[in-house]
């Protein structure tokens, strides 16, 4: 699919190029936003800006691995799994990043899966034999060293704070830097708002921790208007409408039952043509859009994952504090002159 321009994926994306750049393995930036915002797309599209020639990375060398936090069904998080996709990535690369969605030449690509597929084998017919998270960790890291790996991406990280109840989620960050600082690797985590639950809690890590925050199209910006009012515009070219600013008299509407999050208009679109088709319409009529809106409850649902986010987001108040020490400053200061 093409990929699409639109203001709120450019300035987090010269953001996150920018936290990127500064390549401090001590410190971690994390890519936040509602899910369906287009952090995964985001990310992917910097790395290939980055690294995107497979020519320059050197023999033997992978700059950037990128892994899902899975959870096992029902399962707490495991260390040692996370230990085992990131081994997987680094000796049989997936390059999903580099693949999906690139502009590298058919033929280029062909070459680098065949490439993959031996490496694959290789890796399989190594076989693995049982060890200690310790010593998966330790492999990890000799790994991350030998491949002169430089950025390594987890993705979903909200999976890291399902936890036993003797263990906290700031116990991986924690564990993921000193790997960091140790291997030269700055890690990239990706995740909604609750990931920030990773970091919070311990000013020590605070400090650490670049924030690319990612956010929806909002009715609370004023400056994001007009730019959804072009995203409306651009999306509807994809489908046939009734009247061609269908969607810019019902943006109001749209934004409502989207949260603003592009893949939610993308979706709500794709089930209004639907129902449209169903209605023996050649085109998409307002109705079809009106009835392809999410149930009360998963609207609900999807404002108050935006609205925590949104509070994440905004820098706090400090005016409260401020006015306290002002009038405690000036107390101080006078009683000094006069005594
Ligand atoms: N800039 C963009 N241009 C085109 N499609 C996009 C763009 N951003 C996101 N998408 C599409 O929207 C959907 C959600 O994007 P994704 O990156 O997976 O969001 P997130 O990771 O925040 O959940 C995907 O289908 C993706 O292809
Ligand atoms: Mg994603």
């Amino acid at each position: 699919m093409k990929m699409v321009q639109h203001p709120a994926y450019e300035g987090p994306r010269k953001r996150l190029r920018m936290a990127l750049d500064q390549h401090r393995p001590g410190h971690m930036v994390f890519i936040i936003g509602p899910s369906g915002v287009g952090k995964t797309t985001m990310r992917r599209s910097v790395m290939q800006e980055m690294f995107g020639n497979p020519a320059c990375w050197g023999r033997g060398r992978v700059p950037v691995v990128e892994t899902f936090a899975t959870l096992p069904h029902g399962a707490y998080f495991s260390s040692r799994q996370l230990a085992v996709s990131l081994l997987q990535e680094l000796h049989a690369p997936t390059l999903g990043w580099l693949l999906e969605g690139s502009n590298l030449e058919e033929e280029v690509k062909q070459g680098i899966r065949k490439e993959l597929a031996a490496a694959a084998a290789d890796w399989e017919r190594l076989g693995r034999v049982r060890q200690t998270e310790g010593e998966h960790w330790g492999l990890v890291q000799r790994s991350l060293m030998a491949r002169g790996c430089k950025y390594a991406s987890i993705d979903q990280v909200t999976a890291l704070l399902v936890n036993h109840r003797d263990k906290s989620p700031a116990d991986h960050t924690l564990h993921l830097m000193a790997v960091a600082e140790s291997t030269g690797v700055m890690f990239v985590m990706t995740g909604v708002h609750k990931a920030t639950q990773l970091w919070s809690v311990n000013s020590e890590l605070r400090r650490r921790v670049t924030t690319v925050w990612v956010p929806p199209y909002s009715d609370k910006r004023r400056e994001d208007r007009l730019p959804f009012l072009r995203l409306l515009r651009s999306l509807g070219t994809r489908h046939s409408l009734s009247q061609s600013d269908l969607l810019i008299r019902m943006s109001a509407d749209i934004l409502a039952a989207t949260g603003g999050v592009f893949a939610e208009v993308v979706e709500l679109l794709v089930r209004a043509e639907v129902a449209a088709r169903q209605d023996d319409s050649s085109r998409i009529l307002k109705r079809h859009i009106e009835g392809s809106y999410y149930g009360t409850e998963d609207l609900k649902n999807l404002w108050r994952d935006i609205d925590a986010f949104e509070k994440s987001m905004l820098a706090g108040d400090v005016s409260e504090r401020s006015a306290q020490a002002r009038s405690r400053w000036e107390v101080a200061h006078e009683e000094r002159g006069h005594g």
